[in-house]
């Protein structure tokens, strides 16, 4: 069914103006993955600090509302390029990506990873800016997210050593 329906989405991007706009050019895909990998660049410096400072490992100086409200808008805007030119590679050659397993599990780590981060903001804020130290719950949160935003970079460039699924179309 989930086979299905992304091979109706692949045969109806297949030819479009857009798919041909992306792979009749040689430098379109090199220059979408290059955007890609310096938003993930953004993304990653953004979440470590974050997190570590959240851990008591970086930016001590700094409450932890503070250094949260400094990087989640650029992680965020990271993300929605990261979302812009992960759909135009796939526009490029649809039949790739969302055939394999680990694009999915990706696209499910950076959902609970980017929900995780968001969450951290109304945590701290309610604290007031005198949060200096975390408690021990929020350090294992900050932990698993951070866990979980490697998790995704992993996954990310997995996609291209991963076999499509039995059934995709080659
Ligand atoms: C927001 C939605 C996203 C979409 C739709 C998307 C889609 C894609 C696609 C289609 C590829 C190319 C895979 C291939 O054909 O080999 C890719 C590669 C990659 N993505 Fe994403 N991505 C997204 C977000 C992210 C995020 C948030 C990260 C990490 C923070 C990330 C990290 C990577 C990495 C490391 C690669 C491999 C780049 C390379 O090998 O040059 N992506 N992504």
């Amino acid at each position: 069914m989930f086979t299905q329906i992304l091979t109706r989405i692949s045969n109806w991007l297949t030819g479009s103006w857009l798919n041909l706009a992306v792979a009749s050019h040689d430098w379109v895909v090199p220059a979408l993955q290059t955007v890609h990998i310096l938003s993930v660049a953004v993304v990653l410096a953004g979440v470590l600090l974050i997190n570590l400072r959240i851990i008591g490992w970086a930016e001590r100086s700094q409450p932890v509302p503070a250094v949260i409200d400094r990087f989640l808008w650029p992680v965020t805007i990271a993300v929605l390029v990261l979302l812009a030119t992960g759909l135009l590679q796939i526009a490029g050659e649809p039949n790739r990506a969302i055939f394999r397993t680990i694009f999915w599990l990706k696209m499910g780590l950076l959902i609970v990873a980017l929900g995780l981060t968001w969450s951290q903001r109304p945590v701290f804020a309610q604290r007031g800016d005198e949060v200096v130290t975390a408690k021990p719950a929020s350090k294992l949160v900050a932990l698993v997210t951070l866990t979980l935003w490697l998790a995704v970079i992993v996954a990310g460039r997995w996609i291209a050593y991963a076999d499509p699924w039995a059934g995709a179309p080659s």
